[in-house]
């Protein structure tokens, strides 16, 4: 069999490496991947975002699957555009992509269909938005409708920085059209945490819990970022909540969706807050999550490429999903500076030497392969996962694993899953 694969994350090559497990597959190909898919397969220079360009790609070399990791190219249709090719994907199509390409249309989704989130206003005109904020008062909540690479959420703590944060979205349109709408809702508090699972448009087969961390710096202070690491399971949502959870926020989004005639295929990411008053959603991804991806997988026990054919199918309640009772952790290597400004094409020195280590993996980020070098090409360079029989086990492996790699300005944070130690006692 012949697999595409599409993304260039740690996530990319995660979902690479854990396809490759299946003997049936024969050749994977990433587009455009990274250095570490480019060991796995083959690496092909086209970008998310070329729909017409994978499509031609998936169909010229007889591609059996197409995989997509990032929301990007299922919001602009990859999927759609596969199926009127024969080409089976595994990822929504467009429609149901929206609950994750369009804030608007996952708020009004939750609402109808009985899903706890925060209380929210949809806007399309600058003054009637003003006009909320200050008849609601802070912190709210700011959010740009559209995709906006991770950076159209505001959580404005003063009247001051809401009003600036709407600015930025609809006069400067600093997101360009993705902010001539947004989403005004109530600030909640809690901690967050990730749950994840793989849907066949009526049944669903959940992963364990998992908890990113979105912050650069240690203690969760500094600027978000696309996740400097994240382990599994997490403790505020332990494994028996995981079904009650489900039926609170899965099972509801796959009937509102199918009784709309566009059922839900794929994974569906649920992003939990857990306030005083129980658990909320405060988003849904239509992918896998980057860095949760990493020790998801590593859990996982079944064989991916046969979950993601039952999810097509719509065969998913006649497998079994298992993943393993152990715990992963993943801490992710940066270059300095990450997420403004970094430096790019460090050589980097030891993954061979973590690899080799007993229940580890080094996911590959931004990196390239380039003459037997490894070099730095983006800001999160490495996610570096490991296994272990409980968290503390998985967390100090982890960290031994990032202690034999080297790369000029690198950069991660020292408390990766302290918040689940904490809960743990
Ligand atoms: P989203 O893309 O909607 O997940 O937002 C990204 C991040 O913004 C979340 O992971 C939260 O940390 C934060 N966030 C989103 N909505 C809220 C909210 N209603 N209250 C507090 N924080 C929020
Ligand atoms: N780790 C958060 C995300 O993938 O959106």
């Amino acid at each position: 069999m012949k697999i595409l694969v599409v993304g260039s994350g740690g996530r990319e090559h995660a979902l690479c490496w854990k396809l490759s497990q299946n003997p049936k597959v024969e050749t994977i190909l990433c587009a455009p991947g990274n250095g570490g898919t480019a060991t796995i397969g083959e690496n092909i220079p086209i970008k998310d975002d070329d729909i017409p360009g994978l499509v031609a790609l998936a169909r010229d070399r007889e591609v059996d699957l197409v995989v997509a990791g990032p929301e990007l190219p299922l919001v602009l249709g990859l999927a759609n555009a596969l199926d009127r090719e024969g080409i089976p994907c595994f990822g929504p199509n467009a429609y149901a992509a929206n609950l994750e390409g369009s804030k608007a249309f996952s708020k009004n989704v939750m609402h109808e269909a009985g899903v706890p989130t925060a209380p929210f206003r949809v806007f399309d005109e600058h003054d009637d938005a003003v006009a909320f904020i200050k008849s609601k008062g802070t912190p709210i909540v700011i959010k740009a409708d559209g995709l906006a690479a991770g950076k159209g959420v505001v959580v404005a703590a003063t009247e001051a920085e809401a009003l600036e944060a709407l600015d930025d979205m609809m006069i400067k349109r600093s997101f360009g059209a993705a902010g001539s709408r947004v989403v005004i809702e109530e600030a909640l508090k809690g901690e967050e945490a990730s749950f994840l699972a793989f849907c066949d448009g009526t049944n669903y087969a959940l992963l364990p819990s998992s908890q990113d961390h979105k912050a650069v710096g240690e203690g969760d202070t500094g600027p978000n970022t696309g996740g400097m690491g994240a382990y599994s399971p997490a403790p505020i949502l332990p494994e028996e909540k995981y079904v009650e959870t489900a039926e609170m926020c899965i099972r509801p989004i796959l009937e509102h969706l199918a009784a709309r005639g566009e059922p839900f295929k794929g994974v569906l990411y649920a992003g939990l807050m857990y306030t005083e008053d129980g658990p909320s959603v405060l988003e849904y991804n239509v992918r896998f999550g980057d860095p949760e991806c990493q020790p998801l997988l590593m859990r996982l026990e079944t064989d991916l490429l046969t979950i993601m054919f039952a999810c097509i199918d719509g065969k998913l309640d006649q497998i079994d999903v298992r993943s393993t009772p152990q715990t992963a952790c993943g801490v992710v290597m940066a270059a300095k500076g990450y997420p403004g400004n970094y430096p790019k094409g460090m050589e980097i020195s030891g993954i061979d030497d973590a690899d080799a280590m007993d229940g580890v993996k080094v996911f590959q980020a931004g990196t390239r392969y380039e003459e037997g070098k490894t070099l730095t090409s983006g800001g999160r360079v490495l996610c570096v996962t490991a296994l272990g029989d409980d968290l503390a086990a998985a967390r100090k492996k982890a960290y031994q694993a990032v202690e034999k790699i080297h790369f000029d300005n690198s950069y991660h944070r020292r408390d990766i899953a302290d918040k689940g130690l904490k809960r743990l006692g």
